[in-house]
């Protein structure tokens, strides 16, 4: 039977980094409250101008180079994203043209921060069907386009002014603290390969979505309900930025992700206990240690990496699989359970033999 090995791996981390300490001079908020609610200790930014597909193109050209993968033998891309460099085209296409690939499919997919773990299946699914044998996957994102700031804030961010902020814009950027402080902008793309050798590969996944509360975590904004689909109104009443409900978002994440892993090791036989490493989408440390003591892991058997980078939506999974496996955490034939749950709501979990 064919399986679907992860071949290779890269990251791409943005080059600006952004403190809780920097956050707060430009809002109501401190290192305190953020590192107890959220675990987030660091994020970094892009400068402005770089675009998603920049970090995609940086993680998958390492991604190849750890495969040993030659570029003319991709054939087929996906690209997890809910930040495009562009509305459209997607940024599926304009990777396979910047990393110089054959006019192999591509897509873009949209499942937020379950994007990467619908991607594997996506592949998976090509490869089982004989469709495709060589498969990049990327996870990209820049958040920090999301944030409503206008250059005084940014200033002040980086330390080049000290005055303080005009006291209405302090109050807008206060208004949405609760989200832009868990943000951060990075790239992972891995490099996905048929074998025919069963001891390897995606074993199983188990994906689920509901719309019934998408209003919780969504952009109000810039859409076609909308005639134009962006106009300075919308911007003003900051429809531009995302809206969550974060405790209702929390409660979801925990019972959602604990609900998929359970059900999909029960299926294939298996235990929390016979798993190498639960790599969780790191959305929220609070969420993770829920999950981890709900699901009854041990310390080594969870990773986490949201202190540095904060939420990177697709990219996170596959920048914890990278730094694991560069970091030999993560070895050949390792069972590796993969779960996230974000916007849509989506969610879900996928167990791979590493
Ligand atoms: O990838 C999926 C997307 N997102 C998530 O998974 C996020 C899930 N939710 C969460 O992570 C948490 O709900 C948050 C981190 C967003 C918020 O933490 P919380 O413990 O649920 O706080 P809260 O929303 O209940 O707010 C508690 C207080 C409020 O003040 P009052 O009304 O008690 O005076 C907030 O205004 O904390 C205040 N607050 C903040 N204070 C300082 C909210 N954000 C901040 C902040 N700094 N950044």
């Amino acid at each position: 039977m064919l399986r679907s090995v992860i071949a290779g791996s890269g990251s791409a981390i943005a080059p600006h980094r952004v403190t809780n300490d920097m956050l707060a001079r430009i809002m109501d908020t401190s290192d305190a409250w953020i590192r107890e609610r959220t675990g987030v200790e660091t994020r970094y930014y892009v400068e402005p101008g770089t675009r998603t597909t920049d970090l995609g193109v940086i993680a998958a050209e390492r991604a190849l180079e750890m495969a040993g993968v030659a570029r003319e033998d991709i054939d087929l891309v996906v690209f997890a994203t809910m930040t495009p460099d562009q509305y459209f085209p997607g940024c599926g296409g304009l990777l396979q043209s910047r990393l110089g690939l054959r006019p192999v499919p591509a897509f873009d997919i949209r499942q937020q921060c379950s994007g990467f773990l619908y991607g594997l299946q996506l592949v998976d699914a090509h490869i089982r069907a004989g469709l495709a044998r060589t498969a990049l996957l990327v996870g990209a994102e820049i958040h920090s386009g999301f944030m409503p700031w206008g250059p005084g804030s940014w200033a002040r961010l980086a330390g080049d002014v000290e005055a303080p902020l005009e006291p209405g814009e302090w109050e807008t950027t206060t208004s949405v603290r609760h989200l832009t402080v868990l943000f951060g902008d990075a790239g992972g793309a891995v490099v996905i390969t048929a074998a025919d050798d069963g001891s390897r590969g995606v074993v199983d996944q188990a994906l689920y979505a509901d719309g019934t509360d998408a209003a919780k975590l969504c952009v109000p904004g810039n859409g076609f309900a909308r005639r134009p689909y962006v106009d300075p109104e919308q911007i003003r009443r900051l429809e531009h930025v995302p809206v969550m409900d974060g405790r209702y978002v929390f409660k979801m994440a925990t019972t959602r992700m604990t609900e998929a892993a359970r059900a999909l090791l029960e299926r294939n036989g298996l235990t929390p206990g016979d798993l190498k490493l639960v790599l969780m989408h790191q959305a929220n440390l609070r969420i993770n240690e829920f999950v981890q003591r709900s699901l009854g892991l041990s310390d080594a058997q969870v990773c986490h990496n949201i202190q540095r980078y904060g939420n990177t939506t697709a990219a996170t999974v596959p920048l914890l699989w990278d730094e694991c496996v560069r970091g030999g955490r993560i070895e050949p034939g390792d069972a590796v359970l993969m779960v996230a749950f974000g916007a849509g709501m989506t969610w879900g979990a996928t167990l791979v033999r590493a």
